[in-house]
């Protein structure tokens, strides 16, 4: 790979991780980026790290357009060890003049690396920077997603450089989104936004009415994964107002797990209430076949989620309380639901499941239905009518 100039003198210098397949938890597929971005002005400023382990990729990419201890500044817009894991060793190469951080920020950084030697420089929302020919304007985007989190803003380039907000986790050779497949792109980024920005989601509102309201011209987004939104970065600020508005489709998404099939028998009775009131986009996620991130991105948009699972050991399926705390945590809002569950003597799942809902503030469509042992037809009738109920609900 090579750096990859994106505007005069403003350069990609990040690293390509190909073969991650796990991002704490989250399963990403295609790999991911770790963006780093060079600007070459009077003063040399160097935004964001890399992942440690990622060093090399970084300096092979600086060195192609500067040396490293030409740098003078370092910007460090996120804490989060995928982007400052190699902070450290480059500071350590570099000896930077200063170190902007946010207040947050620097709170942050010590608490990583206990270094207050380093001469952290703490800048706030609306703070600037001259570079020479160039401004970066400071913009705190606290919780988006972390304490720390900061936007530097360019304004003589229109350019938004934008940390982990408007990211993929997608390893590609290109790195402008113009030059990917766009269905895939967005697919990515919802992933990216339903599992790692959707409990902010009353914060990304919020600030995508302040830089309406401060009439910030952006024509580049510039993430600290994945590709840069060059041509139109309307497509991802829309998506991103949709997402963070939690607007959903009239879509249903059941998801289960079961022993012998008759919690999987109950689903499908399910599914075809749903359909028999007129629901035409149903997903039916098996819990222990799909990772818990995948199942969160098909809840992103999904009016309804339904939940079922056997009773284990007077308990849920394991897989089930994975993805119902994982789901938990990352607040989904606007949905109904209802539950489901086959046992053979105690059978709390259902009670648990619905506990689970409630606690999300999902409408719950029912009581839930519960099936002991094996169903038959008769008994799945009262799963056909769940599924009904939940469809009018919708
Ligand atoms: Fe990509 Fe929050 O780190």
């Amino acid at each position: 790979m090579k750096a990859v100039e994106i505007r005069p003198d403003i350069f990609w210098v990040g690293a390509i991780d190909w073969n991650n397949r796990d991002f704490h938890g989250y399963s990403i597929k295609k790999g991911t980026t770790y963006n780093a971005y060079l600007v070459r002005d009077e003063k040399t400023v160097l935004f964001d790290t890399v992942r440690r382990g990622f060093k090399s990729d970084l300096l092979h990419h600086l060195h192609q357009v500067t040396k490293p201890e030409q740098i003078d500044y370092l910007v460090v817009n996120h804490v989060e060890l995928d982007h400052s894991g190699c902070l450290p060793e480059m500071i350590d190469l570099i000896k930077p003049e200063k170190i902007f951080c946010s207040p947050m920020g620097q709170k942050a950084l010590l608490e990583h690396f206990h270094r207050p030697d380093w001469p952290l420089v703490v800048v706030k929302s609306g703070d600037e920077l001259k570079l020479g020919r160039r401004t970066v304007r400071f913009l705190e985007t606290r919780m988006l997603h972390w304490p720390d989190s900061m936007f530097s803003y360019i304004p003589e380039e229109k350019l938004l450089i934008s940390s982990d907000a408007f990211g993929q986790h997608w390893a590609t050779s290109q790195r402008f989104a113009d030059e990917v497949d766009s269905r895939e792109l967005l697919a990515h980024a919802a992933k990216y936004y339903g599992n790692i920005l959707l409990p902010y989601s009353p914060l990304v509102q919020k600030l995508l009415a302040q830089v309406k309201a401060d009439g910030l011209e952006i024509e580049m987004i510039a993430p600290d994964h994945g590709l840069i939104w060059r041509d139109d970065p309307g497509l991802i600020l829309g998506a991103y107002d949709r997402w963070s508005r939690q607007e959903s489709r009239k879509k249903a998404v059941i998801i289960y797990d079961s022993m012998w099939h008759s919690t999987e028998k109950m689903a499908r009775a399910v599914e075809s209430g749903l359909q028999r009131e007129g629901i035409k986009d149903i997903q039916l996620v098996h819990a222990r076949k799909n990772h818990r991130s995948d199942i969160m991105t098909e809840v992103l948009d999904a009016r309804a989620v339904i939940v079922g699972s056997a009773t284990l050991n007077n308990n849920l399926m394991p897989a089930m309380a994975d993805v119902l705390t994982y789901m938990r945590g990352l607040r989904p809002k606007g949905k109904v639901g209802a539950a489901f569950g086959s046992y053979g003597w105690s059978g709390e799942a259902v009670k648990q499941l619905n506990a689970y809902l409630e606690e999300m503030g999902i409408e719950m469509a029912g009581e839930g239905v519960r099936i002991k042992n094996v169903p038959n037809h008769d008994s799945l009738k009262d799963c056909v009518e769940l599924g009904k109920a939940v469809a009018r609900a919708m």
